[in-house]
């Protein structure tokens, strides 16, 4: 029978992820369906126990279930610990182990396809949600100087730096938190984790906000200039990337878990821009 995945959600109809895999397949010879799965608002579970049942090998997960996913899951990696949030669940006759592929495939946009080395660097995280807490770990990892994380309700971004507090000092990185606009400092790179890419709002950020060939990140994707990118150009960024690297990269991390290689991500990147 030919190994059954899936990316489930609510909504999921928009998801790219099954282009995203079909194509890792077709690259690397391997003979697997990946589909998108719509679970109920409150029948999470039960939509991963039935496709379970049916014979699936994993699943990847996506808004709203990263946290039910992690509840779910009778194992977890070290990365889904410190994300607090699954993105992929892997079964195997032991039981179901969940993992988190994001903050992996942000680092890996970030340092290898966009060849912007962290080490050393001044990082500003915009937003305190789930999407940052996936991938603050990852960050603290690459060894940055500093790392601020400003948002909307300055308390949420407070209890992030309290969390991530060791990890900080395991490397030597200043960690710290509040509330828009924040310091009048400029960082090498500047992501956007909030989810205002939706709604077109402006964030209330200082005027100069990155430094010389600074980065502006959106970990969001859309087929046009983000409202973060379009502000950051504003503001001096020199360098604009959006998430669609970060997408891809997830997904390569998720099928390596599953599957044990690793696709080439550069090729899928580039039909997802043409299609
Ligand atoms: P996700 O899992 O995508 O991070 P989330 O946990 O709901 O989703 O977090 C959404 C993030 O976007 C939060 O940081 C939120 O700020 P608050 O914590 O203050 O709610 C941020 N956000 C959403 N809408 C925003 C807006 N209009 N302006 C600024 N920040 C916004």
């Amino acid at each position: 029978m030919t190994d059954r995945y899936a990316v489930v959600g609510n909504p999921i109809a928009h998801s790219r992820s099954p282009a995203i895999h079909a194509q890792f397949a077709l690259q690397t010879g391997q003979e697997l369906i990946y589909e998108r799965l719509l679970a109920p608002l409150d029948g999470f579970a039960a939509t991963v126990e039935q496709f379970r049942a049916a014979g699936g090998r994993g699943l990847n997960v996506t808004v709203p279930f990263k946290l039910d996913a992690f509840a779910l899951a009778q194992e977890r990696s070290e990365r889904a610990l410190a994300a607090g949030a699954v993105n992929t669940l892997i079964f195997s006759p032991a039981g179901i182990l969940g993992d988190n592929t994001d903050g992996a495939g942000l680092l890996r946009d970030l340092q290898v396809n966009l060849r912007f080395p962290l080490a050393g660097s001044s990082i500003l995280l915009l937003g305190a949600g789930g999407a940052a807490q996936g991938v603050i770990g990852p960050l603290l990892a690459a060894k940055p100087a500093r790392l601020l994380i400003l948002n909307r309700t300055a308390e949420k971004a407070g209890r992030l730096v309290r969390r991530f507090r060791d990890a900080a000092a395991a490397v030597g990185a200043v960690l710290d938190g509040g509330g828009f606009p924040g310091p009048s400092d400029a960082f090498d790179v500047v992501i956007n984790s909030t989810s205002t890419g939706l709604s077109g709002e402006r964030l209330d950020l200082p005027p100069r906000l990155f430094a010389a060939a600074g980065l502006a990140y959106d970990m969001m994707y859309a087929r046009d200039l983000t409202a973060f990118l379009t502000q950051a150009h504003e503001q001096g960024a020199s360098r604009l990337a959006d998430g669609l690297g970060m997408l891809v990269e997830q997904a390569a991390e998720s099928f390596f878990l599953w599957r044990g290689c690793r696709p080439d991500t550069a090729p899928v990147m580039a039909a997802l821009r043409a299609g």
